[in-house]
């Protein structure tokens, strides 16, 4: 077991005028499992693959326990890995794939069959010791690829998208297993997926990356209640958190911020924590996560709005609904929009508020949407960054 630190990490891909991954600086604990979250492109493999010794290290340094291992190859690095497209030999048993790293190793009899026989029952695999990959389910396949990686005991787990290949309902059981099994062994892990429910579930801390820079890196709830930037704000959370541009007037003593067209009260506490008074006047984001957002008059509130329904989506335990604020920009963190925003299309967005399965909110009724006032998000427009963590 070790730990893994990555000191000002950099790659530069040939030919590439941006670097793929940006001055990465972390500290991986002994024993930690780590996740790296973040859209498609954004570094996580290009990372993950300068761990294992797969893609040359542009500038920086990775250490595994005590030793800087920029020039060690993958092999010496004492590291294991499970890609999405794992190969198991098809005409070998489950036994023979997962003792074969250790045959090759010349491992002794004994040992081998102690170990197998421990791995097996940590995967849950002793009853299936004898089938071929064949006979197997596409989660008890990727049990075995996880065993054969873990029975050499390696110091650090890298896995790469590991769960994408199997369907929704195995993802859901494969990332609890993967979890148990990893704080059963207690071997330090990096994950990279682009699934924020697979990061937030899974991870002792995630680590959300941007266009290979470090966004921030901490435990699931921590990036839930505290989103460092908008970037995060936008990214975790679903459906995402409603973000837009707004403005506050006002100063310690009391002020107000804009949604649409209606004016919103802000207390002083809020004002205090987020430095608002000295912005008096400035535009300020301003964001909600639609789980802040109620309909029902019972609901706990110190703020309201008046909302016009768009849409009206009945999940069984919960309503999504749409709806419109009046005249606001909303912002975005979707690529895909972002791109249409570059275009000069303005993208027709909605404020979404997840609501009580009783609400009876329907499309084109105007109703009032409740919230605490503590609970909006305020961000600096220029450098994204979340107020509360600023110095006034
Ligand atoms: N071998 C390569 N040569 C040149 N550019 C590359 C190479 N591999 C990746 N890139 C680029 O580096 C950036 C990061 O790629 P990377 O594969 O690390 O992203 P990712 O976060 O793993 O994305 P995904 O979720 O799609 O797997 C991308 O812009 C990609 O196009
Ligand atoms: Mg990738």
């Amino acid at each position: 077991m070790a730990a893994v630190q990555l000191d000002a990490v950099t790659k530069v891909y040939d030919g590439a005028d941006t670097a793929a991954v940006d001055g990465f600086e972390l500290d991986i604990a002994d024993g930690e499992f780590i996740v790296f979250v973040g859209p498609s492109g954004c570094g996580k493999s290009t990372a993950l693959r300068m761990i294992a010794g797969l893609e040359e290290i542009t500038g920086g340094a990775v250490r595994i326990g005590d030793n800087v291992v920029n020039e060690i190859p993958p092999k010496d690095r004492d590291i294991a890995m499970v890609f999405q497209n794992y190969a198991l030999y098809p005409h070998m048993t489950v036994e023979r794939n997962l003792d074969y790293p250790l045959r090759i190793a010349g491992v002794e009899k004994d040992e081998l069959a102690r170990r197998v026989n421990e791995i097996a029952r940590t995967l849950q695999l002793t009853e299936l010791l004898d089938r071929k990959p064949a006979q197997l389910s596409g989660g008890q396949r990727q049990r075995v690829a996880m065993g054969r990686a873990l029975i050499r005991r390696p110091a650090v787990f890298l896995m790469d998208e590991p769960l994408s290949n199997l369907d929704a309902k195995l993802r859901v059981s494969m990332r609890s297993e993967i979890a148990r099994i990893q704080s059963d062994l207690g071997v330090t892990t990096v994950y990279v997926t682009h699934d924020q429910v697979e990061a937030m579930t899974m991870g002792d801390r995630v680590v959300v990356l941007n266009r290979g820079k470090l966004q921030q890196v901490a435990p699931p709830e921590i990036l839930y209640t505290r989103p460092a930037n908008v970037f995060v704000a936008g990214f975790i959370g679903s459906p995402a958190m409603n973000l837009w541009a707004s403005s506050f007037h006002g100063d310690a003593s009391g002020g107000t911020i804009r949604i649409g067209e209606q004016e919103l009260a802000v207390p002083t506490e809020v004002i205090e924590a987020n430095g608002l008074a000295a912005r008096s006047g400035q535009p300020v984001t301003v964001g909600i996560r639609p789980d802040d957002l109620h309909d029902d008059a019972t609901a706990e509130s110190n703020g309201a709005i008046e909302v016009k329904v768009t849409l009206r989506e009945a999940l069984g335990s919960e309503v999504i609904c749409h709806f419109d604020v009046g005249e606001t920009r909303l912002l975005i963190e979707d690529p895909d929009l972002e791109e249409m925003a570059a275009e000069g299309l303005s993208p027709e967005v909605d404020f979404v508020g997840r609501f009580a399965p009783a609400s009876t909110a329907a499309p084109a009724e105007t109703r009032t949407v409740r919230f605490d006032v503590s609970k909006l998000h305020f961000f600096d427009p220029d450098s994204g960054l979340r107020l509360e963590d600023l110095p006034v």
